[in-house]
C-alpha cells in the first residue's frame, strides 16, 4: 500500500505544467467538482492551494503550473516520494444543478480547473459546450480529456495557430449570436478573462459562475487573506467560494490585490532558478 501523501504518479503536460496523483483516500472519497486541497511540499514549505482535477480510487490528482518558488519546489519531488501535507477537500463544490445546457470556459491552466466541472455536468446529462483558450498551439493541454467531458469542444488560440483564432470571448459571442441558448456559463481562468466573459454574459443575460483563486493561507476562513468583494460584501474565497456569481464580483479590486506580492514573488522565483542552475553546474 502507498504511504500517506505519496506521489503515486507524475507526468508533465507541458514544460511548465505537471500532473501528480497523490495517495489520499479520505479526500478521494469525499471530493466534489470545484473543491481544492492545500498542500505543503516540504515541512518548511508554503501552503499551495490546488484544485482537485480528478479522483481515482484512493488517489487525488492535481495539475499545477510552475509559476514560482513553491510550485518549483513541489516539482522537484519525484514520483514515489511523499508530500509533507495534503489537506482537503476544501471549499464549496460547484453548483451543477438546475441547468440543461451550459458553456464551460477555461483559460490556459484554468482548463485544468474547468475540466472536473465540465465532466460533472456532462456525467449528469447536461449539454456542455467547452471553450478552452490558450496563447498558442504548443501549450494546449488536456484536449482529449476536455473532448470526453463535453458535447462540443472549441479550442481557441490567441495567435490563431490552432482552432478558433482569438479569445474565448470571441468564440462565446459567436455561439450566442448563432442562436445557442445557455442556462449558465462557468468561467475559470485569468482574472481579466473572467472579467470580460462576465461583461459579455451580463449583456446577454446569462447567469455566470466564476472560480476565484486569490492568495490563500489557512484555507479555513480565519486569516482573511483570500477576501473578495461580491455584491458589496466581503467574502472569503476559501470557505464561501471559490465559486461566486461573476456578475457581482469586484474584479478590479481583486486584480489590484493580486499584484501585492509581485516583486517578492519575482525575486523568490529568480533565486530558485539560480539555485537550480547552480546545482546543474555542479
Ligand atoms: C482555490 C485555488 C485553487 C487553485 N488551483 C490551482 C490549480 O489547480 N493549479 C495551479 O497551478 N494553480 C492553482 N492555484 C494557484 C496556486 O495556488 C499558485 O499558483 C501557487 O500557490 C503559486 O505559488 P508559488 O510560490 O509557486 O508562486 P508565487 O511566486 O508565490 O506566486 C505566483 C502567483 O501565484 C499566486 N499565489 C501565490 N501564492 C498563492 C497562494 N498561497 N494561494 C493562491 N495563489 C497564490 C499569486 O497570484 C502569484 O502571483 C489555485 C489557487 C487557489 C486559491
Ligand atoms: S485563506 Fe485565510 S480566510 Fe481564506
Amino acid at each position: 500500500m502507498p504511504s500517506k501523501y505519496q506521489i503515486v504518479k507524475k507526468d508533465e503536460l507541458t514544460p511548465d505544467i505537471s500532473r501528480i496523483s497523490v495517495y489520499a483516500p479520505l479526500i478521494a472519497k469525499k471530493a466534489k467538482a470545484g473543491q481544492f486541497i492545500i498542500l505543503r511540499a516540504t515541512q518548511d514549505g508554503e501552503r499551495i492551494p490546488l484544485t482537485i482535477s480528478s479522483c481515482d480510487g484512493d488517489d487525488v490528482t492535481v495539475i499545477y503550473q510552475k509559476v514560482g518558488d513553491s510550485t518549483m519546489t513541489l516539482d522537484e519531488i519525484p514520483e514515489g516520494d511523499c508530500l509533507a501535507d495534503f489537506v482537503g477537500p476544501l471549499g464549496v463544490p460547484t453548483d451543477i444543478d438546475g441547468c440543461s445546457k451550459v458553456a464551460v470556459i477555461g483559460g490556459g491552466l484554468g482548463c485544468a480547473i474547468a475540466l472536473p466541472v465540465a465532466k460533472a455536468l456532462h456525467d449528469k446529462g447536461v449539454h456542455v459546450d467547452l471553450i478552452g483558450g490558450f496563447r498558442t498551439k504548443s501549450i494546449v493541454i488536456l484536449e482529449e480529456e476536455m473532448r470526453d467531458a463535453s458535447d462540443e469542444l472549441y479550442i481557441c488560440t490567441d495567435d490563431g495557430s490552432y482552432g478558433f483564432s482569438g479569445f474565448v470571448t470571441g468564440k462565446l459571442q459567436e455561439l450566442i449570436d448563432g442562436g445557442e441558448k445557455y442556462d449558465r456559463v462557468y468561467a475559470i481562468g485569468p482574472l481579466p478573462m473572467m472579467k470580460f466573459v462576465c461583461k459579455l454574459t451580463k449583456t446577454a443575460d446569462i447567469p455566470t459562475i466564476v472560480s476565484m483563486n486569490p492568495i490563500m493561507i489557512d484555507g479555513t476562513g480565519m486569516c482573511g487573506c483570500c477576501r473578495v468583494t461580491v455584491d458589496g460584501q466581503v467574502k472569503f474565497a476559501c470557505v464561501d467560494g471559490p465559486d461566486f456569481d461573476g456578475h457581482k464580483v469586484d474584479f478590479d479590486e481583486t486584480i489590484a490585490r493580486a499584484s501585492t506580492y509581485r516583486e517578492f514573488e519575482t525575486r523568490r522565483r529568480e533565486e530558485h532558478k539560480c539555485r537550480l542552475e547552480g546545482m546543474s553546474n555542479g
